[in-house]
């Protein structure tokens, strides 16, 4: 299968099909993405709360970050792969940051970096496009700016939508190819989505998107304790894994496990 580039995105998006992505952090989950034909792969900085078991994303190193995009893309060959930019990877000055993204293109064989925020990192932007790294932006919530938001909640709503608007028509201009909107309402999700040059990527954002993102974890079921409103399950992987082991620990128990099949001659 070929491999998927920012023209074929763009291509799909023209033909009018919908964009997939997902956010993951290892090579078995991102082997799993490929073979089911998902367009991309986005190693989220969420890995911080779904892989690390944080509060939040900000404790993620760019370390980290390299760490687990090496591993998506041992398992990812055809996926578009995408790498979040880690909290103050990228906010303390434009040459830091510049290094910091091309360290991720070098090390990791990713083919986009993805950064949070409006007009604080539009030269960024113009700078990363120039020098040849595709950039995705995200705008709504933030989860890097969680204390600033005052939480995990909606935001665009009222006269919000303004500051909503403004971040996103800046990336826009700025050169992000592709722009996240996260838990923003449909509404205005449709209005910044209509005939925007950037293709835009919803969660928890509605259906109006040029495509969709969810977590691995959310979606084969495997986070039961947190459930926002715009996950939907489509496996009951806690189940299925709790059952197994289950099975195993009983299995052993009773003198049941390894069997004469599982043992050599
Ligand atoms: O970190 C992440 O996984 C993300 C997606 C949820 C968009 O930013």
């Amino acid at each position: 299968m070929e491999s998927i580039t920012i023209r074929t995105l763009f291509k799909k998006r023209a033909e009018g099909k919908k964009i997939t992505m997902v956010s993951t952090y290892d090579y078995i989950s991102a082997k799993l993405c490929d073979q089911a034909g998902i367009d991309c792969i986005l190693v989220g900085d969420s890995l911080g709360m779904v892989f690390q078991g944080l509060d939040s994303t900000l404790p993620v190193t760019l370390e980290e970050m390299i760490y687990h995009a090496k591993a998506v893309r041992r398992g990812a060959r055809r996926a578009f792969l995408i790498v979040d930019m880690p909290f103050m990877s990228y906010q303390v000055s434009l040459e830091e940051a510049l290094r910091n993204c091309g360290r991720v293109m070098k090390e990791t064989g990713a083919s986009a970096v993805k950064l949070e925020g409006g007009e604080e990192i539009a030269e960024l932007i113009h700078r990363l496009v120039r020098i040849g790294i595709p950039v995705v932006g995200h705008v709504g919530f933030t989860p890097q700016s969680v204390h600033a938001l005052g939480g995990y909640r909606v935001v665009g709503k009222g006269e919000e939508a303004e500051r909503v608007r403004r971040d996103f028509r800046t990336l826009e201009d700025a050169g992000a190819f592709m722009i996240v909107l996260e838990s923003v309402p449909r509404e205005l999700t449709r209005e910044l989505s209509t005939g925007s040059k950037s293709i835009t990527i919803g969660i928890g954002a509605g259906p109006h998107c040029d495509g969709q993102v969810l977590v691995f974890h959310d979606l084969v079921g495997l986070v039961e304790d947190i459930r926002p409103k715009f996950v939907r399950r489509y496996a009951q992987g806690a189940n299925t894994f709790r059952e197994a082991l289950i099975k195993f620990k009983e299995d052993v128990e009773k003198g049941l496990f390894p069997g004469e099949e599982e043992s050599y001659g």
